[in-house]
């Protein structure tokens, strides 16, 4: 299917720029398992890759010109001289492939221009990490290209620095991450003080079990500010506790930290939440490690969308629904993923109950008035590659 995909997007960039590409390259968006809100905190994070992803063709240049377009988004190329590019001054689409090209200069990277054409099926606004995705396979073909010697989390740390400067987004380094370093099959325990990674085997079909991702359809932006505020806040609960970041307040002195907070009610939820959540992390992966039941990890999924709806308050009522549908209807365990105000859930389930619970969750929507979601189910994919 990859080579289908590889040959229609090189296709188009032949039709686009009048010669075949130097290569084609694929990168992958992502669900996070558990782990939310913890990678800004120096704390633990467990994504795994989707099928979906961002697909580029792209030819080098020479002449210092970068050319883009998308098949996505309506209009023809768009042209930009690498030495105007400059933060924030870009608020297209255009800047997430151009905000990485301007972090792999800044980085001292001697990349001289490109051609580029995107193509994604990532669904956008959806939690689902489309603009990771895009960062990601544009810095893996100027990589490949340019031999600049940059692979994992290296690259991945490059395309948080285009979205945090050069968008203007304040996001943690999961996303970027998942999406260049995630394996088929496994979800990605990373640690994202030192990015050290462990690829747990999570192969939900041999236990019978399926994951369904829950599309609110409810559109989410991480430029506005609600994500910030929650930064700032978890940022102002280290400093008063004199840490850090509050992956240093370890899960066993959690109440003298928030007694020490006093009175500083939001930052005392905050602070609760990216506690609890690191050691949710923990949990879930000694259990997937164990080997025993995976259904062991429902009830922490559970517990987890809790604390992002009543501690964190980053949840909507179109997620909430999804999570009290699907628990009401059998599902082993559910929980908002990604940034939250919007987005997506994940449902896990016994593979029995998936028409079941999706048609629950389907007409739950329809009688509250809300626009129907999209279901569709999450199998762990590979991460960013090159394809041809
Ligand atoms: C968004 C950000 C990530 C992370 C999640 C919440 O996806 O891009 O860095 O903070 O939200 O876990």
């Amino acid at each position: 299917m990859s080579e289908a995909v590889a040959e229609t997007v090189a296709a188009r960039f032949s039709e686009l720029y009048g010669a075949e590409p130097h290569g084609v390259w694929a990168a992958p968006g992502r669900v996070n398992l558990i782990g939310e809100h913890t990678d800004y905190n120096d704390g633990f994070v467990m994504p795994f890759a989707l099928p979906h992803t961002a697909v580029a063709a792209v030819s080098r240049r020479e002449d210092g010109v970068l050319r883009l377009h998308s098949a996505d988004v309506a209009g023809g190329v768009a042209e930009l001289r690498l030495d105007d590019l400059s933060p924030e001054s870009d608020k297209n689409w255009t800047a997430y492939p151009a905000g990485v090209v301007w972090a792999l200069r800044e980085a001292g990277h001697a990349v001289t221009g490109a051609d580029i054409h995107l193509s994604s099926t990532v669904p956008s606004g959806a939690g689902l990490s489309s603009s990771a995705a895009l960062e990601v396979v544009v810095a893996l073909a100027l990589n490949d290209l340019f031999s600049l010697g940059l692979r994992g989390w290296k690259l991945a740390r490059l395309c948080q620095r285009a979205e945090n400067v050069y968008v203007g987004a304040p996001v943690g380094i999961m996303d970027q991450t998942a999406s260049a370093c995630c394996e088929a099959g496994h979800a990605l325990f990373l640690d994202t003080r030192d990015l050290s990674q462990k690829q747990i085997p999570f192969d939900l079909a041999a236990e019978g079990m399926r994951l369904l991702v829950v599309d609110t359809q409810v559109k989410h932006s991480h430029s506005e500010g609600e994500y910030g505020k929650r930064r700032a806040g978890c940022e102002k609960g280290a400093a008063l506790l004199g840490v850090n970041a509050l992956r240093d307040v370890p899960y066993d002195d959690l109440d003298a930290a928030l007694s020490r907070l006093g009175d500083e009610e939001e930052v005392r939820r905050l602070v609760r939440h990216i506690v609890t959540e690191n050691e949710r992390v923990e949990r879930v992966v000694s259990l997937l490690e164990s080997g025993d039941d995976t259904r062991a990890i429902g009830p922490i999924l559970v517990e987890g969308h809790a604390s992002l709806r009543d501690d964190f308050r980053i949840s909507c009522p179109e997620l909430d629904l999804v999570v009290d549908t699907a628990l009401a209807s059998g599902a082993v365990g559910a929980r908002m993923t990604g940034g939250g105000f919007g987005g997506s859930a994940i449902v896990l389930v016994e593979e029995p109950d998936v028409d079941a619970i999706t048609k629950a969750v389907t007409e739950a929507f329809a009688t509250a008035g809300f626009t129907t979601p999209r279901v569709f189910e999450a199998v762990p994919s590979a991460g960013a590659r090159r394809l041809h």
